[in-house]
């Protein structure tokens, strides 16, 4: 076992990786679109309408904001195309850089190759930040002279690097991964940059300012700093935020190559999560750490058992427990995994420690407003009229349908060399595909056609909210 000492908190690359961005329904979406006094505004963000859920969700930031309390959750209800998953979003997007949000389907917990509880303690986790303060020892000065030799017989480039301050001069030794790394950021003569010594990892700050004269190495994009003053080594605070999960899995990988029987992540032993919340605990009371509770976004939250609401209900007690935010369209529905019937398929014991927004379906003028939004954030030109047939279509069938129709309309307007969609094109598409109460209707005409029907079968309790 890595002793307690060993136990890392450097998770920059892993980082890197694991943050994308998602594109798709809700990429419009850019905060809640709220004032400085936390109201909403009517159009803001990407956001329209749903002012009273807004609202609630504002208020919710400002206790995440505040960072003091844990263990809060919240319900988001609502029929199918709301806007529940935009409102969480929207809080995401509001959140500050470096708190943590998770994204969780209720049913993802079935397909991943873990067990149930495993994978939400790992979704906790992951939306548990942890601040950390250290001391990075660096050398920090402006670029004299770069000399990068390659040798003829083996190929390997060996250089020195002069660097200066205002007050003294140096000169060190290159080795392979910096001489790679000098050349990835193309660092030049008259460059401030800084080298961490343990990493050797090399950044550049900018342009010194008595080059600026030099217009043939400078890009319109160069930013142009002092050259330091000093020492050339410094001592340096950095503060950076790792997850707890992210700081569990490093030190899991680092156990040694049993670990990779387990696979690349896999469930994490016990063992490692109690070190690491004794040494992070230990951090906290040197004040080199601190614990920043984000948000853990559980979508669609019918689709979890009852095994997941226990330990959820256990979870929420435990004192670094993140704002927990689920969001369902179900009305009463079984319980998974039980027989007994509950509002929004969530045990009484779990909902009463709820906070419970609502949302409620928009009006023409609202609807008209989110599609209108969509078109610009497709990029599609829409006539007057084929937006008001695009909004009526939404209201007798559904938000989402109509806003499918947007891409397809295009495309169809695109085919026929059509800058911009008109109403024929909207027609088109409406007659191509079709929405669900057509489709089920069609269903129902021919039933006796297919082979199997199973329309009897649907358990009828189990419907979405209406
Ligand atoms: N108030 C709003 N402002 C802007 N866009 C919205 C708003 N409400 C919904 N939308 C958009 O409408 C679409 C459907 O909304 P969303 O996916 O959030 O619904 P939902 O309530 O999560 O539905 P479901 O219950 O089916 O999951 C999305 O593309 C979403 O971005
Ligand atoms: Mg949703």
């Amino acid at each position: 076992m890595a002793s307690l000492e060993g136990i890392q908190s450097k998770t920059q690359e892993i980082r890197d990786l694991t943050r994308m961005e998602r594109t798709g329904a809700q990429s419009h979406i850019r905060g809640l679109g709220l004032d400085d006094s936390l109201e909403p505004r009517k159009i803001s963000q990407g956001m329209v309408g749903q002012i009273e859920a807004r609202r609630a969700a504002g208020i919710i930031m400002k206790m995440i904001t505040q960072g003091k309390i844990a263990g809060r959750a919240i319900l988001i209800g609502g029929q199918p195309g709301t806007g529940k998953t935009a409102i969480a979003l929207g809080m995401a997007k509001s959140l500050g850089e470096d708190v943590p949000f998770t994204m969780l389907a209720g049913s993802e917990i079935f397909s991943l190759e873990m067990s149930k509880t495993e994978a939400l303690i790992q979704a906790f986790r992951k939306s548990i930040g942890v601040r950390i303060r250290e001391e990075a020892e660096i050398i920090e000065g402006e670029v004299l002279e770069i000399e990068i030799d390659k040798s003829v017989q083996s190929g390997a480039k060996s250089g020195k690097i002069t660097l200066k301050t205002t007050d003294m001069e140096a000169i060190y030794d290159l080795g392979q991964k910096m001489i790679e790394s000098i050349q990835k950021e193309k660092i030049q003569a008259g460059d401030i940059i800084t080298i961490d010594k343990a990493s050797g990892k090399i950044s550049k700050l900018g342009r010194s300012i008595a080059r600026s004269g030099d217009y043939d190495t400078v890009g319109s994009s160069s930013r142009f700093v002092q050259c330091p003053e000093g020492e050339l080594h410094k001592r340096k605070e950095v503060v950076h935020t790792v997850t707890l999960h992210e700081v569990d899995v490093i030190n899991s990988r680092t156990q040694g190559f049993m670990a990779l029987f387990a696979g690349d992540i896999g469930e994490i032993k016990q063992e490692v999560r109690d070190q690491i919340d004794t040494k992070v605990s230990e951090w906290r009371e040197e004040g080199r750490a601190e614990i920043v509770p984000g948000v853990l976004f559980i979508d669609e939250v019918h689709m979890l058992d009852i095994e997941c609401f226990s330990y959820l209900n256990r979870a929420l007690e435990s004192e670094s427990a993140p704002i927990v935010i689920m969001a369902t369209n179900r009305g009463m529905t079984k319980i998974r995994g039980t027989n007994y019937m509950a509002p929004h398929g969530i045990p009484l014991d779990l909902l009463d420690r709820l906070l419970i927004i609502q949302t409620t379906p928009y009006n023409e003028k609202e609807t008209q407003q989110i599609l209108q939004i969509r078109c610009q954030e497709e990029d599609v030109e829409i006539s007057d009229k084929a937006l008001k047939l695009l909004t009526k279509i939404g209201m007798e069938t559904s938000l989402r349908y109509s806003i499918h129709l947007i891409t397809t309309a295009n495309l169809v307007a695109i085919k026929r060399k059509s800058p911009e969609v008109d109403v024929e094109d909207v027609r088109r598409v409406y007659g191509l595909f079709i929405d669900i109460k057509r489709s089920s209707k069609f269903l129902q005409d021919y039933q006796s056609e297919f082979l199997f029907y199973e329309a009897d079968d649907i358990d009828d309790k189990d419907v979405e909210m209406a």
